[in-house]
């Protein structure tokens, strides 16, 4: 529901109370309300005065969203704290219990036209103009049937992982024995969604599924299954994988995951840490101020009809997808944004975006967090109508600590003067500025 119609639902609703209470007087106070007519002008009046409180908001609003790409509204989702202060609300279970629950995962439609050749990965630009940089969750509802992305990076995406997991599986693929459970019923949920959602790419059969491309076969009712389960699961779709389990603290902590693909994070760096430790350690910024209590209580009252989506996005002055050697090799005790080559050319700018879905499996109740990386050369996504200037509007909106995460110090310069560069040439072209929030509204 739009800021808009929700102010007129509760314009309409005063109008509705004021005409009530003009009835209810004159029933209750027949001899105190002096004249039917008087007390009927007073309603008049007010409801005049809210009329045009409306149509100034609304006139303000029309011409703010001509301006600027739409911002998801999310404060259901991201209620930072309960009333009680920081105590979490037992919600009538066990910290640490999952008490399984009936629901089952609807069986999603196919992608319409879906083709391992021809379907091009989604255009996820998910930056907005400055003059302000606001960290927030950025979560929004979506359904079970767009959970998983597939298009025709697959085979890239399927090669790289499966070469990762030859040279370093033992490093990026792990799962605790508390979240087995929860990866096992990660892999079955899989095998149900892929078939259905993508027929010419995998086949459902007695056992598991069959990847017709690749022509992999799966088994996932042997025991001992051949591989860790959450192996397994990366391997058939493009995005990384983590499950995270609550424990009797309250707390959710990282005991599953299949991380191949990451870029700038180590899955042995974080595996087994509760979630707040997972992003302090990697100084994210604001974390304390703006994310941490409203995704811990987030993450308590998931439930499993429910799935949520955000995105982000990165620079990465190298080409690799799975590891951006460019802050260090990925086996060096530390990694650094200050040891990255400055001011290389443009051509080695590259744009990285998560797209990154949460979702809690009914049965365990572990909760999946799916992480699909668009990967694309700066020069590439610069060609696109409005991107390279509202993209130098992002990056100059950093405030020093998102600038200093996102290494800006190392490629600021080169990228600004080539993204002000575009946009100079789309606007001589005579791109409508006016018209963006009509083809491309937030996350695109
Ligand atoms: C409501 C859910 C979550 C929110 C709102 C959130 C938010 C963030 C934000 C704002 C960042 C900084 C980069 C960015 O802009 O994305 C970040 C980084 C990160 N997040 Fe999350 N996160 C969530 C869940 C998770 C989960 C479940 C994991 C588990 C693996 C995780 C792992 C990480 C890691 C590893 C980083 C990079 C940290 C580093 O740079 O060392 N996040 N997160």
């Amino acid at each position: 529901m739009t800021a808009l119609t929700m102010f007129e639902g509760a314009k309409a609703q005063v109008s509705k109370r004021v005409s009530e209470a003009y009835v209810s007087c004159v029933a209750k106070f027949p001899d105190q309300v002096g004249s039917k007519e008087s007390a009927y002008a007073t309603a008049v009046v007010f409801l005049l005065f809210v009329t045009a409180i409306a149509h100034i908001v609304r006139k303000r609003r029309l011409s703010q969203a001509t301006a600027r790409p739409s911002t998801p509204t999310t404060p259901a989702l991201e209620k930072a704290a309960s009333k009680n202060g920081d105590a979490p609300k037992t919600q009538g279970r066990e910290w640490g219990k999952w008490p399984p629950s009936d629901f089952r995962t609807p069986k999603p439609d196919p992608y319409p036209d879906w083709s391992v050749e021809h379907t091009k990965p989604l255009p996820y630009r998910p930056f907005r103009y400055g003059p302000k940089y606001n960290v927030t969750m950025g979560l929004r509802s979506m359904k079970h049937v767009d959970w998983i992305e597939l298009d025709n990076h697959y085979p890239r995406y399927h090669a790289d992982k499966a070469r990762r997991i030859k040279e370093r599986g033992h490093k990026c693929c792990r799962t605790a024995p508390e979240a087995y459970p929860a990866a096992v019923e990660l892999l079955e949920e899989l095998t149900d969604y892929l078939p259905a959602r993508y027929p010419s790419l995998y086949r459902r059969t007695a056992v598991g599924l069959d990847n017709l491309w690749s022509r992999e076969s799966f088994d996932i009712m042997t025991r001992p299954l051949p591989e860790d389960p959450i192996q397994t699961c990366a391997r058939l779709v493009q995005d990384d994988l983590a499950i995270m389990i609550e424990k009797p603290d309250s707390q959710y902590y990282l005991l599953a995951g299949a991380v191949l693909l990451p870029g700038f994070w180590r899955l042995e760096d974080k595996y087994g840490m509760p979630l707040s430790e997972i992003h302090t350690s990697g100084d994210v910024p604001q974390f304390r101020e703006k994310l941490e209590k409203g995704m811990l209580n987030f993450f308590r009252r998931l439930k499993p009809e429910e799935m949520v989506a955000r995105n982000n996005y990165f620079l990465q002055v190298d080409d690799d997808l799975g590891w951006s050697w460019s802050i260090g090799s990925e086996d060096a005790p530390e990694v650094s944004w200050s040891t990255a080559e400055k001011n290389r050319a443009v051509e080695h700018h590259y744009f990285r975006s998560e797209r990154q879905s949460l979702r809690r499996l009914p049965r365990s109740g572990g909760v999946v967090f799916t992480i699909r990386t668009y990967f694309h050369p700066i020069t590439e996504i610069a060609q696109e109508d409005y991107v390279p200037g509202r993209l130098a509007s992002a990056v100059r909106s950093w405030g020093d600590d998102v600038s200093r995460y996102k290494g800006k110090e190392r490629y600021g310069e080169v990228l600004l003067e080539y993204l002000d560069k575009k946009h100079q040439e789309q606007v001589e072209r005579g791109l409508d500025l006016s018209r963006e929030e009509e083809v491309r509204a937030y996350p695109y």
